[in-house]
């Protein structure tokens, strides 16, 4: 069997990951896993047991949970103990709660050991906060995707109105800088560029020329491998 490609995509919150590993995955017809939706399910599960404050009892279910992902025209179906779960991960209240979560120490070890399991026998575009640092420390190519504060705000405030959330551009932008506070100050794998990552600005780029600037980089990467 041929070697299998990992590209690895990591980057703050807003920054247009979900949106640029999507249209890439399809480009180049690679597996599509989306990290940021398991430890969003983790945080739904934990809320809705009423356990999301006792961090063993987050790490026990967290074990004992059967999470399924499938990418089917262009969404991240999210599946738990075969329950449907996708459009429920997405909402203020996950939001608020997954950056604490998702710096469980176990919660983490199981996630990437899951990942890692996605990664063995297909090409894989996976993006996160820790893809290119702690889970696939191998891949092939790996991006920092970055843009300001306020494009990052804007962007998520424009899908929130677009699916009639009510919440001001300001809490949106707070909620995302409390986030990055977070994701970047943890003790376990902290949203940082690795050290041999593509680092990408796409502050101003609409998706489309984010694409174009990606694909380049990528295909320049891989020809020098
Ligand atoms: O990419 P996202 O906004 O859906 O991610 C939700 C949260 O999950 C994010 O605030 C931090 C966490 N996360 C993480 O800690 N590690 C990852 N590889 C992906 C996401």
């Amino acid at each position: 069997m041929s070697k299998k490609i990992i590209i690895a995509i990591d980057g703050p919150a807003g920054s247009g990951k979900s949106t640029a590993a999507k249209n890439l995955a399809r480009k180049l017809n690679f597996t599509y896993l989306d990290t940021g939706a398991m430890y969003r399910a983790i945080t739904y599960c934990a809320l809705q047991r009423g356990i999301a404050d006792d961090y063993d009892a987050v790490v026990e279910m967290t074990r004992n949970l059967d999470l399924k992902l499938r990418f089917e025209n262009g969404v991240t179906r999210v599946f738990v103990n075969g329950e449907e779960i996708t459009d429920k991960i997405r909402t203020a209240e996950v939001n608020s709660k997954v950056s604490e979560i998702s710096a469980i120490p176990g919660v983490r070890e199981e996630m990437v050991k899951l990942q890692r399991a996605i990664g063995k026998d297909c090409n894989l575009i996976a993006e996160g906060r820790d893809i290119a640092t702690v889970v696939f420390p191998d891949a092939d190519v790996k991006i920092y995707l970055t843009a300001s504060l306020d494009e990052r705000a804007r962007r998520r405030f424009k899908e929130y109105q677009e699916g009639s959330v009510n919440i001001s551009f300001d809490d949106v932008k707070a909620n995302l800088a409390k986030r990055d506070e977070i994701d970047s100050g943890r003790d376990v794998a902290p949203l940082k560029k690795a050290e041999d990552a593509l680092e990408i600005d796409n502050t101003g780029l609409t998706p489309d020329d984010d694409l174009e600037l990606l694909i380049k980089k990528i295909e320049a990467a891989l020809e020098k491998k």
